[in-house]
Parts: C-alpha cells; sequence; structure tokens
C-alpha cells in the first residue's frame, strides 16, 4: 500500500475562525482540507455551508490542497468558480445523476445527529426519497462531468452514499483512469459527528481490488478505531472532522494517531 492521505474536515472547525483552522491542519502535517460544499438543493444533503467565495479565503489562508466534496444536486454548475477560487479537487455525488432505490432516509437523516459544531437541531429540508437528476448546467452524466472538471485542471472524484451499491459503470470509469478518487462515504451526507457505517467497507474492498491505484477516500465517523478498518479494506484517504478538530490534544496528535492507525 502506499502513503495514507490525512484530510481534516473544517465541517468540524469553527467557521467563525477558518483562517486558524487551515493553519492548524497545515501545522499538524495533514494532507489535504476537507472542504464540504453543501448548498441545500440536493434532498439527501439537508446543510448549507461553504461556496466559492469562502474556498477563495481559503486558499488564501493555506498552501495545502483544498479538496471539494460537493454533495449538491447540480455539482456542475459549481465547477468553474470552484477550480478559479483556487480547488484542488472537485468530488461530487453518483446519486444526483442516477436514481437509487428509495429508503427511508427521512428517518435515516434525522436520527444520527449527537450534538456539536455542524450538527443540526432540526432538519433544514424534508426528504422526498427520490434523488432526482443532477447536470443542468454543468453536465448530463457522471462521465461528462467527470471529464469537465478534469478538463479544468483539478482532481476528479466521484462519492457515494452509503446505501448506494458500487455501480460496475463506476468502476470502470476508474479502470480507465477516468477517475483520480472514489468517496465512499462512511455517514449520511450533511453532518459531521455520526457513526461510521461499518458495512459500507465492502465496497472499498470490492473497488481497491479492481482498481489497485486509485484514491478510495472515506468520509464520515472516521477515528483511530475506525481508521484501521477502512485502510483495511483499501481506503487510503482519510477525512475526519469531529476526530481531529474535537480532538483533546489537538489537531497534530490526531492526524499522528491516525496516521499510526494506517500502518497497524
Ligand atoms: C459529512 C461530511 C464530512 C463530515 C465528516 O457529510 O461530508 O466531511 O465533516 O465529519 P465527521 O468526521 O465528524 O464524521
Ligand atoms: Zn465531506
Amino acid at each position: 500500500a502506499g502513503a495514507i492521505l490525512v484530510a481534516p474536515s473544517i465541517l468540524a472547525a469553527d467557521f467563525a475562525h477558518l483562517g486558524s483552522a487551515v493553519s492548524e491542519a497545515e501545522a499538524a502535517g495533514a494532507d489535504w482540507v476537507h472542504v464540504d460544499v453543501f448548498d441545500g438543493s440536493w434532498d439527501r444533503c439537508p446543510n448549507f455551508t461553504i461556496g466559492p467565495p469562502v474556498v477563495s479565503a481559503l486558499r488564501r489562508a493555506t498552501q495545502l490542497p483544498l479538496d471539494c466534496h460537493l454533495a449538491v444536486q447540480d455539482p456542475g454548475r459549481y465547477v468553474d468558480a470552484l477550480v478559479a477560487a483556487g480547488a484542488s479537487g472537485i468530488t461530487f455525488h453518483w446519486e444526483v445523476f442516477n436514481h437509487h432505490q428509495p429508503q427511508q432516509q427521512g428517518e435515516q437523516t434525522q436520527q444520527r445527529y449527537p450534538h456539536g459544531n455542524g450538527t443540526p437541531n432540526r432538519t433544514l429540508s424534508g426528504s422526498t426519497g427520490c434523488c432526482g437528476e443532477g447536470g443542468g448546467a454543468g453536465g448530463s452524466s457522471v462521465a461528462a462531468l467527470a471529464a469537465k472538471i478534469r478538463s479544468a485542471g483539478v482532481r476528479v472524484g466521484v462519492a457515494l452514499a452509503p446505501d448506494s451499491d458500487l455501480p460496475d459503470e463506476l468502476v470502470a470509469m476508474a479502470q480507465r483512469g477516468e477517475l483520480d478518487m472514489v468517496l465512499v462515504m462512511t455517514v449520511d451526507p450533511g453532518f459531521g459527528g455520526q457513526t461510521f457505517q461499518m458495512q459500507v467497507l465492502g465496497k472499498v474492498r470490492q473497488l481497491r481490488a479492481s482498481c489497485p491505484r486509485l484514491l478510495i477516500q472515506v468520509d464520515g465517523g472516521v477515528n483511530v478505531r475506525t481508521a484501521v478498518e477502512a485502510v483495511a479494506a483499501g481506503a487510503n484517504v482519510l477525512v475526519a472532522g469531529t476526530f481531529l478538530y474535537g480532538h483533546p490534544e489537538g489537531l497534530a496528535a490526531g492526524v499522528a494517531q491516525l496516521r499510526t492507525a494506517a500502518v497497524s
């Protein structure tokens, strides 16, 4: 296995002090900063967070790559603005282009919120259980949008929600080298502080077996214990919000602990 990348998620930082949050990540030896770009438009991600102007401000505050995770209905809309703002990578959700089997998402998203920064005291929108179609302005398919992001000169990733199966077409795209990264979400998109969904690691194993060199990112509920499992399954990019920004000994200690976990 190659190097493991650690990406603190600033969703768990104090939004009134994002400059210090990213400086702290850089000083801690983090590899990337993970930026959750949520605009409230996708019913499976009931939160509204950061957009291009803030990414641009972050770009001036750190040298670290800015890894943007777009859980929005129409990700193509933001590609040009995010690239201009200094994003280093753009990851968008498979589900916004592909219908999925409706599950009890409303219930799931309302159950798993502990208290803490970035967690809601109520949901921002009801979930209809339908994903709709992405790709208004920015591309009509996963492949088209991935190509657009690539041609804009940044790393491209596709994210899978916990209840999505690993699509054959996605594996094929990764095998053809059309993607730099697949983000296998280990919590439902929206908020920090949720519990890591261990069953999702089956998809990580499957994907790693097919794509030995792909960046496979896990995001949500990552801590020392779950990082060990994720890396054993084949993940090589660890996003962690609550664990790192809430670490009692500070971010640097948390980053070091994740690196140690990754080689154990
Ligand atoms: C959740 C976000 C994550 C979030 C992870 O939708 O995509 O990046 O910040 O937070 P933790 O590590 O607290 O689960
Ligand atoms: Zn994220």
